[in-house]
């Protein structure tokens, strides 16, 4: 390097990114318990897809097991929390049955689902589920239902080819974490062909999701690459990328830390867009702008698309754990 002046960036950074009221409580409640019960404390499945927050609780004591069965008998009476992902319904039964306790992270926006899904069942009707087939969210709300009662679809040509089983109702239930647009030319094909199918009262796109997309969409035509900071296996950061890609932004990249940036992506660039998916902590955007500043002059200018309050309770059994004021 010749030692001359950097070039310029301006990084816009999308806000609302990052942390949602879900993922915040699904880490708190691995906190505090530690806090209450001491290490170890079990927790089925990554609490939240992001490894960077999970090393950080493995650290204070949280020890990561896929299956309640991995779960030592002399730690059974460890607390086990279940993800943010929620869990089939046999999760919580087979925990009752080894005579566990357990907390249950699962979103409430997720929980709310769970609930439609069982409505839609007890008033017989035939469910879709609009989803990502594999991934824990699906996995646990198809849980929530005998075997076969729920049937996944993942595209648009799923809906168009879908022959309905019975002459009974229709309805659907979404993933919470989807791409808004592609969702809804699912449900426009669903809605042409089976005018009667019951809907969700309100959508099932949850607003954390709904609103990292839309500040993406303000980004995105305007910079020459954006960063989406999410795990590969974080289906809301995915989403965010494909967005930033569909709006027209010539280079999105999903990453987890600066060191997995690959520079000669970024070769030449003079603007940079900037976002987290739900489960990615504040600090690695940080550390990406960080590492920028290194190599470019960086201007940061925030764009905001949507101010958000909403929080969510804690589990009964931690409430009052959290610090108390005085
Ligand atoms: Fe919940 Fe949406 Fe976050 S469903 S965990 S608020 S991405």
């Amino acid at each position: 390097a010749s030692g001359g002046a950097l070039p310029a960036l301006t990084v816009k950074l999308c806000a609302p990114r990052g942390f949602c009221a879900g993922v915040d409580r699904a880490i708190q409640i691995v906190e505090l318990a530690l806090e209450k019960y001491g290490r170890p404390v079990y927790v089925r499945h990554e609490i939240v897809h992001n490894r960077f927050v999970v090393d950080g609780l493995k650290a204070k004591g949280a020890v990561f097991v896929e299956e309640l069965d991995e779960i030592p008998d002399a730690d059974r009476g460890r607390p086990v929390i279940f993800s943010a992902h929620g869990v089939p319904k046999a999760v919580p039964e087979d925990a009752r049955l080894r005579n566990m306790f357990y907390l249950d992270a699962t979103c409430p926006l997720v929980s709310k689902v769970h609930k439609e899904a069982e409505i839609h069942f007890r008033r017989d009707r035939e469910i879709l589920l609009i989803g990502h087939a594999g991934h824990p969210e699906v996995i646990g709300t198809m849980g929530q239902l005998p075997a076969g009662s729920v049937t996944l679809i993942e595209t648009e040509a799923d809906a168009r080819a879908y022959r309905p089983k019975s002459g009974r109702q229709l309805a659907f239930i979404t993933q919470t974490t989807l791409s808004v647009d592609d969702t809804r030319s699912i449900v426009d094909v669903l809605k042409q062909r089976f005018p009667d199918i019951v809907a969700p009262h309100k959508e099932d796109i949850c607003y954390a999701t709904t609103n990292r997309q839309e500040a993406v969409k303000a980004v995105a035509p305007s910079v020459d690459a954006m960063i989406v900071v999410g795990a590969p296996n974080s289906s809301n950061s995915q989403r965010l990328r494909e967005v930033a890609e569909r709006a027209g932004c010539p280079k999105a990249v999903l990453l987890q830390r600066a060191a997995e940036i690959d520079w000669t992506d970024f070769d030449g660039i003079g603007s940079l867009g900037l976002t987290a998916g739900a489960s990615a902590p504040e600090t690695l955007v940080e550390e990406i702008i960080a590492a920028f500043a290194h190599r470019f002059d960086v201007t940061v200018e925030t764009v905001r698309t949507a101010d958000e309050t909403i929080a969510f309770n804690l589990p009964r059994e931690l409430r009052g754990t959290a610090d108390a004021p005085g």
